[in-house]
């Protein structure tokens, strides 16, 4: 029988809960699963990449035929260059529907040989989002059943920097400012997809 190889694209800022149950789901039904880490948002991303593999590689340490990788650029040149034969993407309300059948129908065009697969994560991670784990953590909401305790620590460390900084502490020299977040509230900005 022939094996197939997937990837899990998405930004992953944070790796969440929902993120974990659709990895589960898929390192069932794939032979090979690559969960790969976009590099290069249109945002700022609260973590940086090397953070958010990083993350991913300590969550799914436990699953055999599952990896971490990063890629930037066109999703189907990457998939193409690891051998991949099918894309992962969660659904998780019709609201997704609409912009993920979109992006399917792009990659097909681009790249007609390979499949996008959506599944369902559990229902009861349907409302849950990395915009807003951001969200709740900056504005200092309880995040830990909504992310694995490894992200829900890292979020916490991040999220002090930035609030040590926003108090008035003298920010350090702008390389290294440059990874600390602001702490605000995220204006209500439409999102195609809240990731
Ligand atoms: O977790 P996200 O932000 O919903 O993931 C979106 C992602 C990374 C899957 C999508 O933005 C993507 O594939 N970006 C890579 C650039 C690309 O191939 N764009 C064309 C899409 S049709």
């Amino acid at each position: 029988m022939k094996r197939v190889k997937a990837i899990y694209p998405g930004s992953f800022d944070p790796p969440t809960n929902g993120h974990l149950d659709l990895i589960q789901r898929g390192s069932k039904i794939f032979d090979e699963l690559v969960v790969a880490v976009l590099g290069n948002p249109e945002k700022q991303p609260l973590f940086s990449l090397a953070e958010r593999r990083k993350m991913l590689e300590a969550m799914t340490a436990d699953f055999d035929n599952v990896s971490v990788d990063t890629f930037d650029g066109l999703m189907v040149e990457y998939a193409l260059r690891v051998g991949a034969g099918a894309v992962l993407r969660g659904i998780r309300a019709i609201s997704d529907y609409e912009y993920e059948l979109q992006m399917a129908l792009m990659n097909r065009k681009l790249q007609p040989g390979l499949e996008t697969v959506f599944m369902m994560p559990a229902e009861k991670y349907s409302y849950l989002s990395s915009r807003l784990v951001r969200e709740i953590a900056q504005l200092g909401g309880a995040i830990d059943c909504l992310v694995p305790p490894l992200v829900a620590q890292k979020l916490r460390e991040k999220i002090d920097v930035a609030h040590r900084f926003s108090a008035g502490e003298e920010r350090p020299a702008p390389a290294a400012a440059a990874t600390i977040p602001r702490v605000k509230a995220s204006t209500a900005k439409t999102r195609k997809r809240k990731s």
